[in-house]
């Protein structure tokens, strides 16, 4: 457990907090490139405590400026998107996308006010799906070159998840191995080949055995965690009866995001995003080294289970994440459906919206969580300390030289887990004809 002081310290991200601080060192998912189809791309985006409005204007490009009009304080995302710009309703203010007032249509005849007048504004780029901003001081780092912005568009499919929490405690159930054995697991089997764009429905490694009974079968995981240039590595090995061992690789890419293998075939990249202290989004990058990902049936899926434009779950609080307990006796150890996503929601939300740390009681299992809250705390003192440097992926490693992470499940007999890790992901990315994935 921790005093209240250091739960605040690393839960707040709202402008001028420290963890803020950190978070605005890095570029952050603002929102999906689907939220911007429509007609009329204009999005609010609300983002570690700011408000915001993402629009693309007739050039085609993307400006994210703030939300309350420069001028009085109206909400800009009635603007009009005209002439190249957003153009505030109330009294005609025009906005180009960097955030420049260029026309003031009511104020006196050859006033050069407008020039004066720029709205707060963010540079945003845009990666198989995702839109991304920068909101903080000086040039933004280079994107690491991970596996979901290296493979092309085709191979990937993103998506995204409202949770009512603090991105920590989000962010926290990523960085978790032991809970997969309990929360996720399933007291019967379904067949893997019906588990297409699902996590933990794939069968095990190369292997006859279905993760879920894997999971089920071995819930002490012994988790190690590893210093890497990006975050960390978190291995968990679960130890077979029959002498092999089953290795699973994870990772913590700082500060907020988290690579973990979903199947055979694809990755997930997750990044927990601070809209505010209390509420934050997931926003995922699934990655296929094998046939370009069906984004049809993984968006028909996931939109089944959310609300849009929100994305919210519709299993919530409100109407007990769909809880029914003769589902808890026969088929999973939520009684929540079959739905991962809703069983860590579950988790997180039930915590209350910033978890309470001076109550908790952290085991052995919680690793790589104490790990990670290390790191937060190290780079939170060096920006405190004006030491911007020490922070990982800007402490002159070249975060494009940064590729995979290596995410996936392998077993080994002979116990030696690296490499089978290696060898595993080696020949998953040999077998990539599609795009070049060798690391
Ligand atoms: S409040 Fe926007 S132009 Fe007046
Ligand atoms: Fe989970």
């Amino acid at each position: 457990m921790i005093s209240q002081e250091m739960n605040d310290l690393i839960t707040r991200i709202t402008p001028g907090t420290p963890a803020g601080e950190v978070m605005r060192r890095y570029w952050q998912p603002a929102a999906l490139s689907d939220e911007l189809a429509g007609n009329r791309p204009v999005v609010p985006v609300r983002l570690l405590g700011e408000d915001l409005v993402l629009f693309r204007d007739s050039e085609g490009e993307l400006g994210l400026i703030q939300r309350a009009c420069p001028h009085r304080g109206a909400d800009m995302c009635f603007g009009r998107l005209e002439d190249n710009g957003l153009r505030c309703p109330f009294h005609g203010w025009h906005f180009n996308r960097s955030g420049q007032c260029v026309e003031q249509p009511g104020e006196p005849e050859g006033s050069r006010m407008h020039e004066k007048i720029k709205a707060t504004a963010y540079p945003v780029v845009e990666k198989n799906g995702i839109i991304f901003a920068y909101m903080g001081p000086g040039e933004p780092p280079a994107f690491p070159d991970l596996d979901c912005f290296r493979a092309p568009d085709t191979h990937v499919f993103a998506f995204k998840g409202l949770w009512e929490c603090n991105w920590l405690q989000a962010l926290e159930v990523g960085i978790d191995p032991a809970h997969a054995s309990f929360l996720h697991r399933f007291l019967q089997d379904e067949d893997p080949e019906e588990g297409y764009g699902k996590q933990f429905r794939d069968k095990a490694a190369d292997t006859e055995i279905p993760m879920t009974r894997l999971l089920r079968e071995y819930p002490r995981p012994e988790i190690s965690v590893e210093d890497t240039d990006y975050g960390m590595r978190i291995i968990a090995l679960r130890h077979l009866d029959d002498g092999r061992t089953h290795v699973r690789v994870t990772n913590q890419i700082f500060p907020e995001a988290i690579s973990i293998p979903m199947s055979r075939e694809m990755i997930i990249t997750q990044w927990h995003v601070p809209v505010d202290d209390e509420n934050c989004y997931w926003y995922s990058m699934f990655t296929s080294f094998d046939k370009p990902v069906n984004k049809e049936l993984m968006r028909a899926q996931r939109l089944e289970e959310h609300d849009l434009p929100s994305y919210a779950p519709k299993k919530n609080k409100t109407n007990n994440y769909g809880y029914n307990a003769e589902e808890q006796g026969a088929l999973t150890y939520t009684g929540m459906g079959l739905d991962i996503n809703v069983h860590d929601q579950w988790a997180v939300e039930s915590m209350g919206a910033i978890q309470d740390r001076t109550r908790e009681h952290l085991g052995k299992t919680d690793a790589a969580i104490i790990a990670y809250r290390r790191k937060l705390r190290a780079a939170i003192k060096a920006l405190q300390d004006g030491e911007e440097e020490a922070l990982p992926m800007r402490n002159g490693v070249d975060p494009t030289t940064i590729k995979g992470p290596i995410s996936n499940d392998t077993l080994t007999s002979d116990g030696d887990w690296r490499k089978s890790y290696e060898q595993g992901d080696a020949a998953r990315r040999a077998a990539c004809t599609d795009w070049d994935a060798t690391i």
